[in-house]
């Protein structure tokens, strides 16, 4: 049986994916690619819930599952910027641009994850933090490494960039990769309309 790496997630409009990387650019070039794995411009998306592996069939399963969540949840607007790492800064293993969004992305994202569990999906156990990914750091991080990587992190501001319109959620396709992972979208599913 074949299997599909899939995760559901939030596009970011091209030009905000653009700014973070211009924004970020100089900590990039500050810490090199050896020390943290940089996400492609064009990658960096809000994940609202990893599936991992899964059947064809459950795609199918999901996708449906999607539709019908996404049509009862309505469109948003959200502000991206502000940089940070997860879990703390003496201990960096993911690095983040942040993000501002109205309580209608938490409740899509709890309606999400318990749709998900009713397919059998486990939970995710940590609450939802929401954030863009921009660098992983790698496993063999000295302690001086990640002081390093602190460091840059502090002496780097990102302000805010810009407002994303949210007006679907997207169900991508992971295939991993020696260069980087290559994300295809298998399916956009429509949030509902927001009313003015
Ligand atoms: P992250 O941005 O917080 O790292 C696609 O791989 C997305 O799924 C990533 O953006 C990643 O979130 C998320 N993800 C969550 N759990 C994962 C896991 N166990 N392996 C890979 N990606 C995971």
């Amino acid at each position: 049986m074949s299997l599909l790496r899939v995760f559901v997630a939030l596009s970011i409009p091209a030009p905000l994916q653009e700014a973070i990387q211009r924004e970020t650019a100089g900590l990039q070039q500050r810490l090199g690619r050896r020390l943290v794995r940089w996400v492609a411009p064009e990658n960096v998306h809000l994940t609202l819930k990893f599936l991992g592996e899964i059947s064809r069939a459950n795609v199918d399963l999901l996708i449906e599952a999607l539709r019908r969540e996404a049509g009862e949840h309505p469109a948003f607007e959200m502000t991206v910027g502000g940089l940070g790492v997860f879990p703390n800064p003496r201990r960096p293993r993911v690095v983040w641009i942040g993000l501002q969004a109205p309580p209608a992305l938490d409740a899509l994202q709890h309606a999400i994850e318990a749709a998900a569990a009713r397919l059998g999906y486990p939970e995710e156990e940590r609450p939802f933090s929401p954030h863009l990914t921009i660098g992983r750091v790698s496993q063999h991080a000295s302690g001086s490494d990640q002081q390093r990587i602190r460091q840059a992190i502090e002496a780097t501001t990102v302000g805010a960039l810009g407002t994303a319109a949210i007006r679907s959620v997207e169900l991508y396709r992971s295939d991993l990769r020696p260069e980087g992972p290559l994300y295809t979208r298998l399916h956009s599913a429509a949030l509902r309309p927001p009313t003015t």
